[in-house]
Order: C-alpha cells, then sequence, then structure tokens
C-alpha cells in the first residue's frame, strides 16, 4: 500500500531519478516497496544485461555489493550507486582472490568459472563468470575437461549433473538457501499434491533432487506465467514471492521456507534511495586494473548469452 509519507518519498526519487538522468535497477529480492519504483526489476543476468545497454549516466542497484560491482565493471563511464554500501553476499566472500590464486596453482590445468556472486578481485582470477541463469550453457560452452567453480558448491554440483566435465568445488554456499531443506519440500508436497516444486540452482543437493525446474529467479517469473500452472512450492529467498504474486494474482505460491531470507537484500529502503540520489553516495567503482580482468570474465559470458 503507498501511504501518504511514501506517496511524498517516490515523488521525490522520481524527480531526481528525471533529473540525475538514473535508471533503477531493483533485484527479485528486494522488497516490494523497493521493486515497485524500479525501472526494471529482474535477476543477476537480466540486471546486468540492462546496466550494460543503458543510456543513464547514473545506476542505483537495488540489489547487494557484487550485483552493483558487476554494473560498474561493465559500465565504468556511469556512476554505479549502492544505496546502502554495507549490503553484501556472505557467499562472495567467501573465496579470496588470494585463496583462488592458491587453488589455480595446484589446478593448472583447470578452467576457472566464477559466480557473478562474487568479489571483482575474484572475477579478475577468472577465465569466465556465469549466473544462476547460464550456468550450464557457460560450463558446457568451455574446451576444458577440467573446472574449478567458485564460490558455490551446490550450484557447482547442480552444474556437474548437467555437463559431463570434472569439477573441483569451492565449498561456498548461501546460508539463505541453505535453510530450506528437502524435509521442508517434502511435508509441503503432501499439503499441496498439485503444486509444482520450483527451486534455485543455490539451493542443497537434496533439495533439488525434489524439484520439478531448477530456475534462476528471472526464470522463475518466466515459468510462474505459463498457462499450465497454477500453484507453485516456491524453493527460493522470500522476497521472490512479491513479484510472482504480483505478476500472477489468479496464481498461489507457496515458500518452501518462511525462514529463506537474505537479510542484505532487505536493507535498501525508499529512504536510502532517495538518500543516494540526494548525496550520489554510495558510489561502488572497481579500480581499472582490477575491472579490465574481471571484464573479461564477464564479457566472456555475456557473449554465451
Ligand atoms: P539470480 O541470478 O537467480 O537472481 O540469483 C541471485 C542470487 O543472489 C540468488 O541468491
Ligand atoms: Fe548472497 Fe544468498 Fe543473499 Fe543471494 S540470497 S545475495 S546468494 S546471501
Amino acid at each position: 500500500m503507498v501511504t501518504v509519507n511514501n506517496a511524498e518519498l517516490i515523488n521525490k526519487i522520481l524527480s531526481l531519478r528525471r533529473e540525475k538522468k538514473a535508471v533503477i535497477l531493483a533485484h527479485n529480492y528486494q522488497l516490494g516497496e523497493v521493486q515497485n519504483i524500479a525501472d526494471f526489476v529482474g535477476d543477476s543476468l537480466e540486471l546486468s544485461q540492462i546496466a550494460a545497454e543503458s543510456k543513464a549516466e547514473v545506476i542505483v542497484f537495488c540489489g547487494v555489493h557484487f550485483m552493483a560491482e558487476t554494473a560498474s565493471i561493465l559500465c565504468p563511464d556511469k556512476t554505479v550507486l549502492l544505496p546502502e554500501a554495507s549490503a553484501g553476499c556472505p557467499m562472495a566472500d567467501m573465496v579470496t582472490a588470494e585463496e583462488l590464486r592458491e587453488k589455480k596453482r595446484e589446478l593448472p590445468q583447470a578452467a576457472v568459472v566464477c559466480y557473478v556472486n562474487s568479489t571483482a578481485e575474484v572475477k579478475a582470477e577468472s577465465d569466465v563468470c556465469c549466473t544462476s541463469a547460464n550456468a550450464v550453457a557457460v560450463v558446457s560452452s568451455l574446451d576444458s575437461e577440467q573446472i574449478l567453480f567458485v564460490p558455490d558448491q551446490y550450484l557447482g554440483h547442480y552444474i556437474s549433473t548437467r555437463v559431463k566435465k570434472q569439477f573441483f568445488f569451492w565449498p561456498g554456499f548461501c546460508p539463505t538457501h541453505a535453510r530450506i531443506l528437502p524435509e521442508y519440500i517434502l511435508r509441503l508436497k503432501e499439503e499441496y499434491p498439485r503444486a509444482r516444486v520450483v527451486v534455485h540452482p543455490e539451493c542443497r543437493p537434496e533439495v533439488i533432487n525434489l524439484a520439478d525446474e531448477v530456475l534462476s529467479t528471472g526464470g522463475m517469473c518466466r515459468y510462474a506465467r505459463r498457462k499450465d500452472v497454477a500453484q507453485v512450492i516456491v524453493g527460493t529467498e522470500i522476497g521472490m514471492i512479491y513479484r510472482l504474486k504480483k505478476e500472477n494474482p489468479a496464481k498461489q505460491f507457496i515458500p518452501a521456507s518462511e525462514q529463506a531470507i537474505c537479510p542484505d537484500m532487505k536493507l535498501i529502503t525508499l529512504e536510502k534511495i532517495l538518500r543516494s540520489l540526494e548525496t550520489m553516495a554510495p558510489e561502488v567503482r572497481v579500480p581499472e586494473d582490477i575491472r579490465l580482468k574481471a571484464k573479461s570474465a564477464v564479457g566472456r559470458m555475456l557473449e554465451v548469452v
């Protein structure tokens, strides 16, 4: 619901957005009020593609740090704002560039594939990047028979069930998706026997094994629009439910777990977006030497999709 206070905030944001020639991008896990004022709402891949093609001078990235960094890697001429500087991704912090360099020395034959949920420094050490939407296609496109996949062991494991190569997994994981347990899905399947089960590839393998579809958040939005889909058990971060319901009011979406909340994704509010546009801060900018190396990994990914 738009309250009087919110309406005032929204008007100020929209007028500053025009004045600063800004575009507001929001990830599918953002708060409903943030999704509602965004120019585009999407998954990591969609948002990075939109950032790359945007004519705007300023990108207000309503998401987490690695997403704003990816926009900065692709758009060095634009000002990229992350309205809450501390919004990070714990999984992205589970591998450092130094640790990765050490592992590369142990596995010199392996192609290094990094999930986009990683720091710019880690991307700079990788051969190619991927998102949950294109991970299988990206790994399939590589000549190398050995793959070092960082940092998400569960996404890595999922790809290894689809692509025949030798994989080395980094022990990272998403704490939010790890909270979704197979017993929750089994219980909901009993309660809603006709529901489809759709899960994110960051889920545990035992959860993925129970799913009808394994999709990125953007893939979930497309799946939910299908005429033959009426009731869905959704195995991902809880914010996803807002967009699914908004776009498909006649359908039923059941969260696999009410506890699957990414606290970092909830840090951005309308007040912080307004402050960010007023002060043009906090800005995310990747140092040029790192950016150029990271751009090659992100660019290779965008060539595949
Ligand atoms: P998507 O690219 O599927 O939106 O996933 C991003 C993410 O952080 C999931 O936790
Ligand atoms: Fe990172 Fe998980 Fe949050 Fe996505 S949901 S941003 S992977 S912690």
